[in-house]
C-alpha cells in the first residue's frame, strides 16, 4: 500500500524493488569504483534535478571517505513534467555554475532510460569545456533505450516498469522513500492491476 493517500495520483500501490540497506551498501561500492578511477583525487560531479539529489548526498559522502576533492553542481534537465512516459524532448532548466573548462566531471542521474537525458548532459558539460565526462546512473532500465548509450558506473538494472522512491518520482510524489519500488496501478472497478509503462 502507498505510505499516504492524501494526493490525487490514479489508484496504485507500491512494490518495494531495493531496500534502505541494499541501496546503501551497492552506493558504497559505485564510490570505491569512482575513486578507483579518479587518481588524482579531484571530481567535479554535477547531478541532474530534481531525480538525483538523494542519491548525490550519499554517494558523495561515501567519496570522501576515499579522500576524492569534490566541486558538486547542479544541472536542472526536464523530460517528463508530470507523467509517467517521455515527452521525448528534454528542457533545460538550471544551467551549470562552476567552472568545467578542462575538467574531469562525473554526470550523475537517478535513472538511464530513453537516453536523451543523459545524453544531453554529457553534450552540454562539453560544450561548457569539459575535458572528460563520465556518467554514473543508480538505476539502468536497458529496455527503454532510444539512444544507444550506456553509463560508466551502473547501481542496478531494473525491468521495464515505473519506479519511485529514493528521489525518483511520480509526479513529484515518493521522492523521499528511503526504498525503490515500483508503482503498480489499479483499475478500480475490477481491482486488476496494471505496471505503468514509462
Ligand atoms: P531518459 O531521458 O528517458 O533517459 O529519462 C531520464 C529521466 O526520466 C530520469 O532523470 C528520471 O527523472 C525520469 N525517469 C525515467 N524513468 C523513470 C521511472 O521509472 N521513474 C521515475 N522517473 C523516471
Ligand atoms: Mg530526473
Amino acid at each position: 500500500m502507498p505510505p499516504s493517500t492524501a494526493h490525487n495520483l490514479p489508484r496504485h500501490r507500491l512494490k518495494r524493488l531495493f531496500s534502505a540497506r541494499r541501496i546503501e551498501r551497492r552506493v558504497a561500492a559505485l564510490a570505491a569504483e569512482i575513486a578507483g578511477n579518479t587518481p588524482r583525487g579531484e571530481l567535479v560531479i554535477v547531478a541532474i534535478l530534481k531525480g538525483s539529489y538523494v542519491f548525490l548526498a550519499d554517494l558523495a559522502r561515501h567519496l570522501a571517505n576515499h579522500d576524492i576533492h569534490l566541486v558538486v553542481d547542479f544541472l536542472g534537465l526536464s523530460s517528463y513534467g508530470g507523467n509517467t512516459t517521455s515527452s521525448g524532448s528534454v528542457t533545460v532548466r538550471q544551467d551549470i555554475s562552476v567552472p568545467l573548462q578542462g575538467k574531469t566531471v562525473l554526470l550523475m542521474d537517478d535513472i538511464l532510460d530513453t537516453g536523451l537525458t543523459l545524453t544531453c548532459g554529457v553534450a552540454l558539460l562539453k560544450k561548457h569545456g569539459a575535458r572528460a565526462v563520465r556518467t554514473c546512473v543508480l538505476l539502468d532500465k536497458p529496455a527503454r533505450r532510444r539512444i544507444p548509450v550506456t553509463a560508466d558506473h551502473v547501481g542496478f538494472t531494473v525491468d521495464d516498469g515505473f519506479v519511485v522512491g529514493y528521489g525518483l518520482d511520480y509526479d513529484n510524489h515518493y521522492r523521499h522513500l528511503p526504498y525503490i519500488a515500483e508503482l503498480i496501478t489499479q483499475r478500480r472497478s475490477t481491482g486488476a492491476r496494471q505496471g505503468v509503462r514509462s
